[in-house]
């Protein structure tokens, strides 16, 4: 039986049970790589501290690039009797280089240790989120660049509102995904503190240095209290809101796409190479990859709320609790990473049908609005001009038509005001070429946004 490395005032084994409940290096083992890196600036750190020889340093530190290089080639035996990654390097280290091995965890716990290796685990991730985040927007953003003249009838309530270019509606997408990459490099300003030398809960009586450790790791901060620095699972949650934030906004985006590819709309057409087909019935195309982005929308929320259940009731400091930060967080992160590459891989071969999509602008009155203002400018009173519309809108319904194609005099029946210049402001490319207030869907606001979203995935 392999002795525990906290086993000296242990008389009994561990129950088979209780090791199979409390191991995590069935999953933690991913954090291999960030644990050898941590021991080594730990160790070069104690050295230039005078509690190591040099000597001593590089023996641990070639040590652990050996355990690193086996575990890369995957010549390692994982042991679930030592519990998690942190001691099934240690251990190995040991068998290497000896007792001189058992020197590494000197004024260090696995509370400050873990810590700091699933800091630096996240932060690599989030860099990578953030790094998918600028492919998507690259790919909304080229999508805007083609559609900039297509109309799309807008909606509010997914009920026909007015008419805006598809590039405006695109480019909403960049600003969502833009906010998502401003918070996940925010974010990353509060994962980059390194909490080494909190120890187990109080800071230890050994002269370390954390200052060195930190700036060893290229991390941006120490941390400033040691009882914080081994409990903080605050970087965890604020993770998981980002990647709940970016499949909000993967989910709403596979929704429209999901409605606007179904035939009664066909708004939309959808690459083959991310539909899929259906086994009984030969027509279908159907867009699965928007629909497993909406059910895992779900899934990445769960991780949120597990881990701030997991959090809620702990008293300081370190408890066994938080070990169950990790599962939730690998899964998220796995899921966030594939939903974005899935998205950016999938938006340059959507091909939109810009002709379908005019054709319901009749049919839902889009220019209502134009009507309504054009008489206000005339001097009618708004809430005037609305209740003439409508009423004209009622009739064109009746006789099946859209407002343009109602006769000069069936309008003006409606409202003297009414000249023959209102066919003008009845297009509904004007109506979205009239929209030149800032920020709006006429073309010079749509422009400028192309140029602003080109600047940022430039910076
Ligand atoms: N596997 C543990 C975790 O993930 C490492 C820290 C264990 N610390 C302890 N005092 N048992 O949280």
């Amino acid at each position: 039986a392999e002795k525990k490395m906290w086993g000296g005032r242990f008389a009994e084994r561990t129950a088979a049970t209780m090791e199979a409940y409390s191991e995590s290096v069935s999953y933690d083992h991913r954090l291999y790589r960030e644990d050898i890196r941590g021991s080594q600036a730990h160790a070069r750190m104690l050295a230039a501290q005078g509690f190591l020889t040099d000597d001593e340093a590089v023996k641990i530190v070639q040590g652990l690039d050996a355990v690193r290089e086996e575990i890369d080639a995957g010549n390692f035996e994982w042991k679930v009797e030592f519990e998690d990654v942190h001691m099934n390097v240690e251990s190995r280290l040991t068998e290497l280089i000896g007792p001189l091995g058992g020197k590494l965890h000197t004024a260090r716990s696995r509370n400050d240790q873990v810590a700091l290796d699933f800091r630096l685990h996240v932060a690599a991730r989030l860099e990578q989120w953030d790094e998918l985040l600028h492919a998507v927007v690259a790919a909304f953003h080229a999508q805007a660049e083609d559609h900039v003249e297509t109309l799309l009838p807008g909606c509010t309530h997914f009920q026909p509102a007015q008419p805006v270019s598809l590039a405006h509606h695109l480019l909403a997408y960049c600003q969502m995904f833009m906010r998502d990459a401003a918070r996940v490099r925010d974010c990353l300003g509060r994962v980059r503190v390194s909490p080494l030398g909190a120890a187990a809960l109080a800071g230890t009586t050994h002269p370390i240095n954390p200052e060195a450790v930190r700036s060893d790791l290229g991390l941006d901060h120490v941390f400033a209290n040691s009882m914080d620095a081994v409990s903080d699972r605050d970087f965890v949650l604020e993770a998981l809101f980002c990647s709940s934030m970016i499949m909000a906004h993967l989910s709403r985006f596979c929704e429209e796409i999901i409605i606007w590819a179904n035939p009664n709309f066909g708004f939309v057409k959808l690459p083959d190479a991310y539909s899929t087909g259906s086994s009984i019935m030969p027509q279908k195309k159907n867009p699965d990859a928007c629909e497993i982005m909406r059910g895992k929308t779900g899934r990445v929320y769960g991780s949120l709320m597990s881990m701030l259940t997991v959090i809620k009731g702990l008293p300081m400091t370190y408890n066994r609790d938080l070990q169950e930060d990790k599962e939730p967080f690998f899964d998220a992160d796995k899921t966030v990473r594939m939903s974005l590459e899935v998205m950016a891989g999938m938006l340059p071969g959507l091909t939109f049908v810009p002709e379908t999509m005019a054709a319901t602008m009749r049919k839902g009155f889009l220019n209502a609005t134009e009507l309504a203002d054009y008489l206000a400018a005339k001097g009618v009173p708004f809430r005037e001009a609305h209740h003439i519309t409508g009423a004209a809108v009622a009739l064109a319904e009746e006789q099946g038509k859209g407002l343009e194609d109602l006769s000069l005099s069936d309008l003006q029946k409606f409202s003297p005001e009414i000249g023959d210049d209102v066919f003008d402001i009845l297009s509904y490319e004007a109506a979205v070429r009239r929209r030149t207030s800032p920020g709006g869907t006429g073309p010079g606001s749509v422009n400028a946004q192309l140029t602003a979203v080109r600047q940022w995935l430039a910076d």
